[in-house]
């Protein structure tokens, strides 16, 4: 490790910004006329002796610098750190400012730069944070318009010791009159034609089929990964990678771009003429314009870079660490999650004291931890038409209240979790009828409706109150040890009562009063363990992790359409944040059966939960739940708090397979799986990784003894499965 004095140093001869440590090395260089441009980002550089310099070349329609008559150096092709509209670059911009005559002219150059230890701290954002100032040093850029006030700051941050770079922006308006942001990305990452990174990795999807992975060849023109929902979506995660075509989970360059935010947002991928990628990516500009006056600033939520030479799972591995470590908070960050079971899919809104009951004791025999009360207890709600927004107890629902099923659970020494909705009004709630105004919508249009529900207008304080005192009066009156934080549509109709003319705030604002809202409530509630939820995976992004410590990774439970699911979730987050229920077989969602022992293992790949109707179980059925939770008791740190290993991908063939590694190599959990059968089958193979080499393990079902070498190298074929959607965990222990 490199002593903290070297993270971040400006070398004034040649100009060379350089941020390394034992991992990485980021390079950016003040060329002539104080245009900053982009070097590397990649595997640690021992020395850089400045002599990769961009070429120089007269190339037709492609301008000069202003003020530079140097013919060979053009904005058209150099790669830029960071570039706005004009100035004969035609690339995507990073940035669009426009100023009060029209013009979004700008020409941005260096202007000065500090180094800070530690890491500045951004206000009502979800951010990457430090624990101590040694770990950290920052790099602020400044970027100034060669006519007017206004400065960019480019904020990099480095850790002594991970393979990551957090990088933001920060625009200061000091030209004396209001201009309009119309486009300010987290991020610009210009490479030249190296080839280093011709394939972009993504996560589209939708409700019930979330982040499925897409690799695709990045060719000529534009691609656009985006967001316009309002939220990170199920329909496009937040999360990108580019890797060398050749890239495998164990081989190659990757770098993984991950927003910290959870609305819109907009990865824009551009290859040029002569072969070179630009990267811009940030907040999206649709839909975004947002007046910043003289003298105010704008900050952009982080961008997380995280390098690996060694592939994918490297390049995972780097990105959970962090998320892990540094963006999540609270009491559950690095605590064993409960096993809970969830009434959602055994009564859905028709329940009742007794069947609570009646699910809360056979939970208690089965070893569960912890119940939780889904939606359906509050307001009038018997259907997802009506209460949203009436966050008091449903009278006459359960017979002694919502206090009475908490104290129940607590009696039968379970932990009590409670479902809510905070962002939504129902058109049938109390709510609307005192403040039909609440809800976001341009006056004298009626706003599109979505599961009959529609989205309060969170960018307004009053609004954001009324909610607040509500969900404080239940957290005040009811012990609760757990919350699910639903929200079950995307966004329309941005028009903010509040806003005047400037609705092309809405969109962010709405987002940053989502996240005051709920750092009021973790901050006074720590005790509780906070889950959020959109539809499932709505809303599963790195900015939500900053409050929430995990999330519903899809109201899509059935096993093998799982597998695809949680795969596809592990490129981006770690595995601590991603839960997994077994529920009733057939599914509700697909109609497929499956036995419990596949759904127990595919659901043990994640935060274990049962969400099902407990009574429903047969004796049979109860004591393989009972073995499962027994088990998944023991396996539970190393799955939540090992390293993470994608063995072999469900999105590429007929089987999957995962791996878990504790810290110190003394435990490992082996995932495999097998989607259709065949009367003929081929005998799979897997090689397990992250082993101690020479060390000895033993497999715990059969007693089998292995090398970790053995275990990596020669490995281990599949069970002979009969039958389709078959699974085995297996569970090594060094000796
Ligand atoms: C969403 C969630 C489900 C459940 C329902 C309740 O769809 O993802 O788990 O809580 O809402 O309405």
């Amino acid at each position: 490790m490199r002593s903290k004095k070297n993270l971040i140093s400006f070398d004034k001869k040649s100009r060379v910004f350089e941020l390394t440590n034992s991992e990485i090395t980021y390079l950016m260089k003040i060329e002539e006329s104080e245009v900053l441009a982009h070097i590397y980002f990649g595997k640690c550089v021992a020395g850089y002796g400045d002599k990769k310099n961009y070429p120089r070349r007269d190339r037709g329609f492609s301008g000069d610098v202003p003020l530079n008559a140097d013919r060979s150096f053009s904005k058209d092709t150099l790669p830029q750190e960071y570039s706005t509209n004009g100035e004969m670059d035609f690339r995507t911009p990073a940035s669009i400012i426009r100023r009060r005559n029209g013009s979004t002219l700008l020409d941005l150059r260096f202007d000065s730069y500090s180094i800070q230890q530690g890491k500045p701290r951004l206000t009502g954002l979800p951010q990457a944070y430090i624990l101590a100032e040694e770990e950290a040093e920052t790099l602020i850029i400044t970027l100034k318009d060669r006519e007017l006030a206004i400065y960019i700051d480019l904020l990099y941050t480095i850790y002594t010791d991970r393979a990551v770079i957090i990088r933001s922006v920060n625009v200061r308006n000091e030209s004396g009159e209001p201009i309009q942001i119309e486009k300010l990305a987290s991020l610009q990452l210009d490479f030249t034609n190296s080839g280093r990174f011709n394939e972009v990795i993504a996560l589209p999807g939708a409700h019930v089929q979330e982040r499925q992975i897409s690799r695709q060849a990045i060719t000529s023109g534009r691609k656009v990964i985006e967001s316009r929902r309002g939220t990170s979506s199920h329909h496009m995660n937040s999360f990108i990678a580019v890797v060398d075509k050749h890239t495998t989970e164990f081989t190659g360059e990757a770098i993984g771009i991950n927003f910290v935010y959870s609305g819109n947002h907009a990865f824009e991928l551009e290859k040029d003429a002569i072969d070179q990628l630009r990267i811009v990516g940030g907040i999206n500009s649709h839909l975004f314009s947002w007046k910043l006056a003289s003298g105010k600033s704008f900050q952009t939520p982080e961008m997380i870079l995280s390098y690996s030479a060694q592939g994918l799972n490297k390049m995972s591995q780097v990105n959970h660490r962090l998320l892990r470590e540094r963006v999540a908070r609270g009491r559950f960050q690095y605590k064993e999650r409960p096993i809970l079971v969830n009434n959602w899919e055994a009564t859905y809104f028709d329940f009742t004291s007794e069947k609570l009951h009646a699910i809360v004791d056979e939970a208690k025999e089965l070893g569960i931890e912890m119940f939780v009360l889904d939606d359906g207890w509050f307001g009038k709600r018997d259907s997802d038409n009506s209460s949203l927004g009436d966050w008091f107890e449903y009278q006459g629902k359960l017979k002694n209240g919502l206090k009475g099923i908490a104290d129940y659970v607590h009696q039968q020494g379970l932990q009590f979790g409670l479902w809510l909705e905070p962002e939504m009004i129902s058109i049938d709630s109390e709510l609307y009828r005192k403040h039909p105004d609440y809800l976001m919508q341009e006056p004298g249009r009626t706003p599109s409706s979505s599961r009959d529900q529609h989205v309060l207008d969170f960018s307004r304080e009053e609004v954001r109150q009324v909610i607040e005192k509500q969900l404080r009066s239940i957290l005040d009156t009811v012990e609760i040890d757990y919350i699910k934080w639903d929200m079950n549509r995307s966004l329309s109709d941005p028009f903010s009562a509040a806003l005047g003319e400037n609705q092309g705030e809405v969109m962010h604002r709405y987002m940053l009063g989502v996240y005051e809202l709920m750092e009021h409530l973790i901050a006074d509630y720590p005790e509780i363990l906070w889950e959020g939820c959109s539809g499932g995976g709505g809303r599963f992004d790195a900015g939500l992790i900053y409050y929430m410590s995990q999330s519903w990774t899809s109201d899509n439970t059935d096993a093998v359409e799982r597998m695809r699911i949680q795969y596809g979730t592990s490129l981006a987050y770690p595995v601590s944040a991603m839960t997994a229920h077994v529920s009733a077989s057939p599914n509700h969602q697909t109609g497929r059966e499956t036995s419990l022992k596949t759904r127990g293992d595919v659901a043990m790949g994640g935060v274990l939960g049962y969400e099902l109707d407990l009574t429903q179980l047969t004796e049979e059925e109860k004591r393989i739940t009972r073995l499962q939770i027994e088990h998944y008791r023991q396996l539970r740190q190393t799955v939540q708090y090992g390293e993470f290993y994608r063995l072999s991908s469900p999105f590429e063939g007929n089987t999957a397979a995962w791996m878990f590694v504790s810290p110190n190599k003394e435990e490992a959990v082996l995932f495999l799986g097998r989607i259709l059968a065949s009367a003929q089958p081929v005998f799979n193979e897997v090689r397990l990784a992250g082993l101690e080499e020479s060390a000895v393990y033993v497999e715990k079902k059969t007693g089998n003894k292995f090398s970790g070498s053995e275990l990596m190298t020669v490995g281990l074929y599949y069970p002979d499965f009969y039958g389709d959607f078959q699974t085995e965990l297996l569970y090594f222990t060094k000796i």
